[in-house]
């Protein structure tokens, strides 16, 4: 990654200004609507995306597209309702660093969230707009809406293996050709930074007021099998880095059809 600015437009205001400050100023940008919804939903909002390092990857590595109809499982705050969009102007007013890919951006985003108090921190957040919606319930059984791109960030260890297998069998169903899941899971097989992260995640349940319950987990070669037996094209990414945790992100695309058959 290179640390200078592309500048298409008159208003890029910082040439020198490198990625790192694009960052925070998108994070400022994606977390200020969160102060509307309390204390306690700004906070969470600005540790969340600051320090974990998954959001700024959805942005630099192009791995959502511009127009981007976003189906978001599990999505607590619907934090990446806001950091879309954010992305979207910053590349329009030619404040996106050259050296990330593509910026993405959003047309339409839905979050699927068990947890009452989340919906309401994140539908506060979202005061009304038309873009972006919250649906409250179970993720096995709310209805998936069409989409190109999916995103399960820390979620599928709440229900056990068979309900997995069955979200991503709908997930698959809902994706369009050639859409994308980008979904993060913890890999069991690297058992110090699997359980780290299974006591970290029991106390910030806690801590956001809700019950803790048990959690499933597989390994890696599994999570890879399993999305590949539904139809997927699957890679798998490190994504805990500056955190003790054993977090991956699996890229997992549905083929796009083919044009000539
Ligand atoms: C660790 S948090 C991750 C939140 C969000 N994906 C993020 O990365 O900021 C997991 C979220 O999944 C939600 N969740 C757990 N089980 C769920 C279910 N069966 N249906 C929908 N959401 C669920 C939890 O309430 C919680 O908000």
């Amino acid at each position: 990654m290179t640390s200078t600015l592309s500048s298409t437009s008159p208003d890029a205001p910082n040439p020198s200004a490198g990625p790192d400050a694009v960052w925070r100023s998108l994070l400022d940008q994606a977390t200020a609507p969160y102060r509307s919804a309390g204390r306690f939903a700004w906070h969470f909002a600005r540790g969340k995306l600051g320090r974990d390092p998954v959001f700024r990857h959805l942005l630099e590595s192009g791995l959502i597209r511009a127009q981007a109809q976003v189906l978001d499982i599990g999505c607590g705050q619907a934090l990446l309702a806001h950091l879309l969009p954010a992305a979207q102007q910053a590349a329009r007013a030619g404040r996106w660093p050259s050296g990330w890919a593509a910026a993405p951006g959003l047309a339409h985003y839905t979050g699927v969230e068990l947890m009452p108090r989340d919906v309401a921190r994140a539908e506060a957040a979202l005061a009304g707009r038309a873009d972006a919606r919250v649906l409250c319930g179970d993720m096995r059984a709310l209805a998936y809406p069409d989409c190109d791109t999916v995103v399960i960030l820390d979620v599928l260890h709440y229900v056990d293996l068979a309900d997995q297998d069955a979200v991503l069998a709908r997930v698959h169903r809902a994706l369009r050709p050639g859409g994308v899941l980008l979904l993060r899971i913890g890999d069991v097989d690297r058992r110090a930074g699997f359980v780290v992260s299974q006591w970290v995640d029991r106390l910030v349940t806690w801590t956001r007021g809700h019950r803790v319950s048990p959690t499933w987990g597989r390994p890696l070669r599994d999570w890879l099998t399993t999305l590949q037996r539904l139809g997927f094209e699957a890679e798998a990414r490190p994504m805990s880095q500056g955190t003790p945790f054993a977090n991956v992100l699996l890229v997992a695309r549905k083929p796009a059809e083919d044009a000539t058959a």
